[in-house]
C-alpha cells in the first residue's frame, strides 16, 4: 500500500483519501459443510497474573465495588453478552505452581503463597504496600461459581510440574465426587458446594515444554499417560487436554504423539485435545497504542500465521492419530503488548485498540474455517491482562474492542462452517479480506476483517446455488487505527448497525470499510 494515500487529519488520524473502486469477491459454498463450529472456540482464559483475578474478577464480598458473592457484577453482566462457553483457570504458568488445596475451606484461613508473577494488585493498598503473594481468596469453588454465573463451563489446568499425579486424582475427586460420598466431597461442602462441581475439562499441565516442567515432548507423553490413567470419573465425561506446542514447534507435536502411542493407540482415547499456544506478539516499540502503520500490518500478518500453525500441527497429528480421535485446542492466543499502566501491579495490562480487534477477528475466522479440527480456544486473557476483553480497576470498568469482536462473532457459535472463498487484492502481504461463514438453519452469518487501513473493498458476495436476502450489517471500524476505549471513554469504539443496500438474489454487493470488522447476516433460499 502506498503510504501517500493517507492524509493526516487535524486530530492526527489516518483517513483514506478516497476509496478505490474495488474488485473483491466472496463465494460461499453451502453444499460443502466443513463441520459444526464448537461454541467452545469462543472460550476465555483467566490466570492469577497481574490484575486478572484479584482486582478484575474478584473484588471480595465486602468491596464497595458492586459484586455477587465477591465477583465483580459489571463483569458478569457484560460477560453474559458474549455467551462464554468455557473459561480456563488458574493458569498459565501459575497452574504448575498452584496447590488446589490452598484455595479451599474458609477464606480467612487460607494460606498466603508466593506468586512468581509478582505483585497482587488487589492488595496493593495494604498498609505494608504491594504484596508479592497470592491470598488464595479465589479458589476452585469461587471460580466454578463465577463460571456458572456467567453461563460457562469451567476448565481447570492442573499442576503437573510440582505436584504428584495423586493430587490431580484428588482434585478431580474434590470437584466431582457426589455429595456426602467422600471426605473430599465433605471438604467441598464446607467451602459452600455440597453438590458436585461436575468439572469436565482438565488441563494436564501447562506449557510443559517450558514453565510447566521443561520436558521434551516424549518425556511429557510419559507423564501425561501416568496422570490420566485410572482417575475417578463419577459419571462426568472427563476431557483431558494435553499441553501442546509453542507456536511452530512441530517437533513437540511429533514427539509427544509418537511417544504417547508407544504402548498402543489406545492411549489416544485419553486425549480430548492437544493445546497449542500462540501469541502473535507485538511489533515496533511494543506499545499497545503508540504504533505505526507498518506495525499495524506486521501484527496482522503475524495473527494470520494461525492458519499455517493449525494446518501443520493437524497434519502431523494425523500421521499418528489416523482415526482423528484428538482435536486441536488453542487455549492461549492473542496479541501481547507492553504493560501500560492501567493500575499499579497490573502486569501485562494495557488498553487494546482496533488493531487488537482485527487480530481477534482474523484469529476467530481462522478457527471457524477449521471447525473440523478445533474443539476449543481460549483468548488470553479475559480481564486486565494481555488480549483482554475487559478492563477494571477499583470501580472503573470498560469493555475493549476485543469484547466487541467476541460479541459480534458469538453469532457463529454452533453453526455449520462453510467454505468461504475470498479473492481480494492483497495488502502489505496480507490477504485483502479475511473471513468465515456459518449456517444456522436458513440464516447465514458472514464475518470479514478488512486489514487495509486506507481503502474500502467493494465486494460481490455469492452463495453458490442459493439466493441471498440481506438481514443486517454490524461494523466495528474507525478512521483512527489506534482507536480504543478507556475508563473515561468506554464507548469510544463500538460497533454500529449499518444500512444494507446491495440488492438481494444471486449476488449481493457490499463495501467493507477500511480497518474494519464486519458481520453480515443473510437469509438463504
Ligand atoms: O498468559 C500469560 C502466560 O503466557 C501464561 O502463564 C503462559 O502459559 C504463557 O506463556
Amino acid at each position: 500500500m502506498d503510504r501517500r494515500q493517507f492524509v493526516i487529519g487535524s486530530l492526527g488520524l489516518l483517513a483514506p483519501r478516497a476509496s478505490r473502486a474495488a474488485s473483491a469477491r466472496i463465494e460461499i459454498l453451502p453444499d460443502e459443510p466443513i463441520g459444526v463450529i464448537s461454541p467452545d472456540i469462543y472460550g476465555h482464559f483467566t490466570e492469577h497474573l497481574g490484575g486478572c483475578i484479584y482486582g478484575g474478577i474478584w473484588v471480595g464480598e465486602n468491596s464497595p465495588v458492586p459484586n455477587v458473592g465477591g465477583i465483580r457484577k459489571a463483569l458478569l453482566d457484560q460477560l453474559k453478552r458474549l455467551k462464554p462457553p468455557v473459561v480456563r483457570w488458574p493458569g498459565g504458568c501459575f497452574a504448575d505452581s498452584y496447590n488446589w488445596r490452598d484455595g479451599v475451606g474458609p477464606r480467612a484461613q487460607r494460606p498466603r503463597r508466593t506468586n512468581f508473577w509478582g505483585n497482587t494488585p488487589y492488595l496493593a493498598q495494604a498498609p505494608d504496600g504491594p504484596v508479592k503473594y497470592d491470598p488464595n481468596e479465589f479458589g476452585a469453588n469461587e471460580f466454578v461459581r463465577f463460571c456458572r454465573l456467567a453461563g460457562a463451563e469451567p476448565y481447570l489446568a492442573a499442576n503437573l510440574r510440582s505436584l504428584p499425579a495423586y493430587d490431580f486424582y484428588e482434585w478431580i475427586e474434590y470437584c466431582n465426587s457426589p455429595a456426602g460420598s467422600t471426605s473430599l466431597a465433605d471438604l467441598r461442602a464446607t467451602t459452600g458446594d455440597r453438590e458436585p462441581l461436575r468439572v469436565r475439562f482438565w488441563g494436564v499441565g501447562n506449557e510443559s515444554w517450558g514453565c510447566g516442567g521443561n520436558f521434551t515432548g516424549d518425556e511429557y507423553a510419559v507423564e501425561f499417560r501416568r496422570f490420566v490413567e485410572w482417575v475417578p470419573r463419577f459419571d462426568v465425561p472427563l476431557a483431558f487436554i494435553a499441553s501442546g506446542p509453542n507456536g511452530p514447534d512441530y517437533a513437540w507435536t511429533r514427539s509427544f504423539f509418537s511417544k504417547l502411542v508407544e504402548k498402543g493407540k489406545n492411549a489416544l482415547r485419553n486425549v480430548y485435545g492437544a493445546a497449542l499456544h500462540y501469541y502473535c506478539g507485538t511489533s515496533g516499540k511494543g506499545d499497545a497504542i503508540d504504533f505505526t502503520l507498518d506495525d499495524w500490518y506486521a501484527l496482522l500478518a503475524k495473527a494470520n500465521r494461525m492458519e499455517d500453525l493449525i494446518r501443520n500441527h493437524w497434519q502431523i497429528m494425523g500421521e499418528i492419530d489416523t482415526e482423528r480421535r484428538v482435536k486441536l485446542i488453542v487455549d492461549e492466543w492473542g496479541a501481547w503488548h507492553q504493560t501500560a499502566g492501567i493500575a499499579p501491579g497490573y502486569l501485562f495490562g494495557y488498553f487494546p485498540t482496533l488493531r487488537d480487534a482485527l487480530v481477534s477477528a482474523i484469529t476467530l475466522d481462522t478457527f471457524n474455517r477449521h471447525a473440523d479440527k478445533i474443539a476449543m480456544a481460549n483468548a488470553a486473557q479475559l480481564v486486565n491482562n494481555i488480549h483482554a476483553s475487559f478492563l477494571a480497576a477499583g470501580e472503573k470498568f470498560t469493555v475493549t474492542p476485543i469484547f466487541h469482536v467476541f460479541e459480534m462473532y458469538a453469532a457463529h457459535q454452533g453453526g455449520t462452517s462453510l467454505p468461504t472463498e475470498i479473492s481480494a487484492r492483497a495488502v502489505e502481504g496480507l490477504p485483502g479480506l479475511a473471513g468465515s461463514s456459518s449456517l444456522h438453519g436458513k440464516r447465514l452469518v458472514l464475518t470479514i476483517a478488512n486489514p487495509d487501513a486506507g481503502n474500502a473493498q467493494e465486494t460481490e458476495i455469492i452463495a453458490r446455488s442459493s439466493r441471498l436476502s440481506p438481514v443486517r450489517a454490524m461494523v466495528l471500524a474507525s478512521q483512527d487505527i489506534h482507536a480504543h476505549n478507556t475508563f473515561e471513554h468506554p464507548n469510544a469504539l463500538e460497533p454500529a448497525e449499518r444500512p444494507l443496500s446491495g440488492g438481494s438474489g444471486a449476488s449481493f454487493t457490499y463495501q467493507f470499510a477500511p480497518a474494519s470488522v464486519t458481520r453480515l447476516e443473510f437469509d438463504l433460499t
